[in-house]
């Protein structure tokens, strides 16, 4: 009798160990290690990873193009270290979540509205949010859409900007910022069949650390991504699975939804003209001061706007800032959290 309670305890215990470490077994370059959700949200199937649901403290991680929840492998399981809840949408137009054709069905509000019924569908009141890249514009006017339920937004590379007050197209834009120019040919058609063609060789020229580039997004002689350019074999800062993941689920979703995303000038400014333009919310803002998209001059009258603004900025780093210097973003993202958003705040249980 004692002996065969004596075993089932160390069974028990077994068990214990065992589910614990297939829990904490993230690996950052494995995308099948992290847990994978479905939620329909907003009228779109959403595909999300999900970290650590047990914390009281959730982030949201908002990507950007062309990019999918996995630019933040380096940052999810060292937030979830501290203590943090960390959900990872993959965005609407993007890899496994539902990508509508027409570019009616997107816009900066839109995406807004998936982020807050996704975190309706979960049961999450307020939640802190960091972005990048097109995250970071999803991330400022979310948090302007949803005061009461947006705590503090933190975002790399991509600098918070007023709201337009009157229409601007894209071409406009790019008079006011040529450093945009490249958005005027991933408008085109050409730009969409070009990447559905190419999605390794695309990505293997993108996905590269600054150090390491291989020429400009688009070829000043061909006009092009990747058509009638040499192709390059991936960075070694890209592991094998990371890079696999990306071609794979590019290929199945294909380039439309994502490019959709520079079809929106219309669309944002009207979803958006009556947003409040002052950020009352602790943000952080971290600029890459090589990258070429997104310069750090875009994020110089921030303070003007947003009174309670803490900023950073790593040298030398490239648009890739995320993965390309993940201990700088990290050690920021730690020392900024502890402030605004402290884990040990969390109701005692
Ligand atoms: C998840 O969050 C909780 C609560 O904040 C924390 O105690 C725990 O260590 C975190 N989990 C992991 C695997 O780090
Ligand atoms: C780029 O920089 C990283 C880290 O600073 C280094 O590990 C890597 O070897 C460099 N790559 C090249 C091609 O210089």
């Amino acid at each position: 009798m004692r002996l065969s309670v004596l075993i089932s305890q160390l069974f028990l215990f077994l068990i214990l160990i065992f589910s614990e470490k297939i829990v904490m077994a993230i690996d950052k370059s494995d995308p099948s290690t992290f847990n994978h959700q479905y939620a329909t949200v907003n009228g779109i199937r959403m595909h999300y990873v999900d970290e650590n649901s047990s914390s009281k403290k959730p982030l949201l991680l908002v990507h950007g193009w062309p990019d999918l929840w996995l630019g933040w492998r380096e940052q999810i399981p060292f937030l979830v270290e501290l203590g943090y809840r960390v959900i990872v949408p993959t965005l609407r137009g993007f890899g496994e979540t539902d990508a509508p054709d027409s570019p009616e069905e997107y816009g900066v509000g839109v995406i807004s509205k998936d982020l807050i019924s996704l975190m309706d569908h979960l049961e999450i009141p307020t939640v802190t949010v960091l972005a990048h890249d097109w995250g970071g514009l999803v991330a400022w006017r979310f948090a302007q859409f949803y005061r009461d339920r947006v705590l503090n937004v933190g975002s790399f590379c991509t600098p918070y900007l007023p709201v337009p007050r009157q229409y601007v197209s894209l071409e406009q834009t790019v008079q006011a910022l040529p450093n945009f120019k490249y958005q005027l040919y991933l408008v085109t058609p050409e730009a969409e069949k070009e990447m559905n063609e190419n999605f390794p060789a695309f990505f293997a020229r993108i996905f590269r650390p600054i150090n390491d580039t291989v020429g400009p997004l688009i070829d000043p002689n061909t006009g092009t991504l990747v058509a009638n350019r040499p192709v390059v074999p991936k960075s070694d800062a890209i592991p094998q699975k990371v890079f696999d993941y990306y071609v794979d689920a590019y290929t199945k979703c294909g380039a439309r939804g994502g490019l959709n995303w520079y079809k929106q000038s219309k669309n944002n400014y009207l979803q958006c003209k009556d947003l409040e333009e002052k950020l009352d919310q602790p943000a952080l803002m971290t600029v890459a001061t090589l990258d070429k998209a997104l310069p750090p001059a875009m994020s110089a009258k921030m303070g003007d706007y947003i009174p309670n603004l803490e900023k950073h900025t790593v040298d030398g780093a490239g648009h890739w800032i995320l993965w390309e210097r993940p201990t700088e973003c990290n050690d920021i993202l730690k020392d900024w959290l502890k402030k605004v958003y402290p884990i040990n705040s969390s109701p005692k249980l």
